[in-house]
């Protein structure tokens, strides 16, 4: 790390008492789960956090986050709350279901996620980031102002249509997926809160009549691009395709149209806003100190010179990687992990009562005081080749870990690399306003306000 990285603190909440923590949280009025952090998150082995109706232990040792997410997943399944919240649009599909139903979906589901079918996919990937090119010239000579969150919510989704369904976002269809899909993630996050505070465990999870309307279009809009899927052959090597013809080992059997719509479902949800989330973060970061552009921008010069970067590239970039690891280490996309207590159990001598709510946080995890040496300051160096292996191991997890450890990662990290390389060597961004950008959980981690941005093309 260089002298000037070393000084760089990007924001977050400062930890509170948990009264104060939860007045706050209540106060801005968004289901920010972030506030409700107390100091002691960052600090504690396994702990409690009380001012909840049920049960809520926050666990940090890897140890223990090991056993609830790798040795015991039985008696720690998805938790009831984000099953809830979030079935209106995925059903029981592969992010919330459980055991059998589970076991079986991700292995029809793997196949998808294949390194060749990724080598496919890049091509789908470079597509989209040309055209998002396009768009960042004709604002860069324009001199307009737009939202940073919202260009990446809307390039990682064109990512995952095009990937999936070898289609472009700007087919109406696809925009109306989007466009349902932002109401949902906004509106999901207020229910969970409400409910984590006040709600007892496995209780119903009520929606607004606004947001299962948005969940039954993007689920009717999903069935069109399917069934399109199913008989374009330009989509053939996409992602959809490989799910629709996976067949049960056992039974010879493939999903049935409203599993596909389930299982897509949960591709696009977990697949766009997590990296929408992260990527808007390192924009945020490379914006604000210009050292690290140049890094990246002297890296893709040796790797690649003035060439396209091809899918064989990616792994020329080891700097522009460690700077996308970096930024999930401190803004998870998930900043919570949760599951339920099946039974009543011990997590290290701490006893569980059946119900509670089991809160592994990435967030806290990765900036815990005995997990990491300054765990607040950007230093993408610490995934070096020289000093990763200091890492302490499970002290790092924006992609779970264990047998429900994401499907995506590959792709994600495939896909981010390729978006800040490309852009950052094509483009200045200017913020607005940067000094009042401060982080919010939602559905994913995210800047309570947009930040609003300029870009210059560089010569
Ligand atoms: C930076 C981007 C991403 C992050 C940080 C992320 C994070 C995660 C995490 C933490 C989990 C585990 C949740 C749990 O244990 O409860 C997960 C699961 C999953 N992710 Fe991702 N994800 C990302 C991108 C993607 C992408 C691009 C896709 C698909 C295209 C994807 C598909 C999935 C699926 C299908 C699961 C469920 C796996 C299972 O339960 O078997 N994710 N993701």
């Amino acid at each position: 790390m260089n002298a000037a990285e070393s000084l760089f603190r990007p924001p977050c909440p400062k930890p509170l008492s948990p009264l104060m923590g939860l007045v706050r949280s209540i106060a801005s009025g968004e289901g920010d789960l972030l506030s409700l952090l107390p100091k002691d998150a960052y600090e504690v082995d396994i702990g409690t956090l009380g001012y909840s109706r049920r049960s809520i232990i926050i666990v940090n040792k890897p140890e223990y986050t090991r056993h609830v997410m790798t040795d015991a997943i039985d008696i720690f399944p998805k938790n009831d709350l984000m099953k809830g919240a979030l079935a209106p649009l995925v059903g029981d599909s592969l992010f919330v279901s459980d055991g059998e139903t589970w076991q079986r979906q991700r292995k029809m589901v793997e196949p998808a996620f294949s390194f060749i079918r990724l080598g496919n996919a890049f091509h789908a990937m470079q597509a989209a980031v040309d055209q998002f090119q396009d768009t960042l010239t004709k604002r860069s000579e324009s001199g307009e102002t737009f939202s940073l969150d919202f260009s990446m919510s809307h390039l990682t989704a064109d990512i995952i249509c095009r990937t999936m369904f070898s289609k472009s976002l700007e087919s109406d269809v696809a925009m109306d997926v989007f466009e349902s899909f932002s109401l949902f993630e906004r509106s999901v996050s207020n229910v969970k809160l409400s409910q984590l505070i006040f709600g007892k465990a496995w209780s119903d999870i009520k929606q607004t009549d606004e947001v299962l309307a948005a969940c039954k279009r993007i689920r009717e809009q999903l069935g069109v691009l399917i069934d399109e899927s199913i008989v374009n052959e330009a989509a053939a090597d996409g992602l959809a395709r490989a799910v629709v013809d996976a067949r049960d080992e056992n039974t010879g059997e493939g999903f049935t149209r409203d599993e596909l719509i389930d299982q897509l479902g949960v591709f696009f949800l977990a697949g766009h806003e997590t990296t929408a989330s992260v990527l808007t973060w390192a924009f945020f970061i490379i914006a604000s100190r210009p050292e690290v552009a140049q890094r990246i921008r002297d890296e893709v010069d040796q790797a690649v010179g003035e060439n396209k970067i091809g899918f064989d590239d990616i792994k020329k970039l080891p700097y522009t990687r460690n700077v996308f690891r970096e930024t999930l280490r401190l803004y998870p996309p998930l900043t919570f992990i949760p599951r339920v207590a099946a039974e009543s159990c011990k997590i290290g001598k701490q006893k569980i009562k059946r119900g509670a709510m089991i809160m592994i946080a990435p967030w806290a995890i990765h900036r815990h005081r005995k997990l990491w040496d300054e765990p607040e300051l950007f230093d993408p160096d610490r995934f070096s080749q020289e000093r990763e292996g200091n890492i302490v191991r499970g002290s790092y997890i924006p992609f779970g870990q264990g047998p429900r450890v994401c499907a995506g990662a590959t792709f994600a990290q495939i896909e981010s690399t390729l978006i800040l390389a490309s852009i950052v060597r094509a483009f200045d961004f200017e913020l607005f306003d940067k000094e009042k950008v401060k982080p919010v959980a939602r559905l994913t981690t995210r800047p309570k306000h947009e930040i609003q941005c300029r870009v210059k093309k560089r010569q």
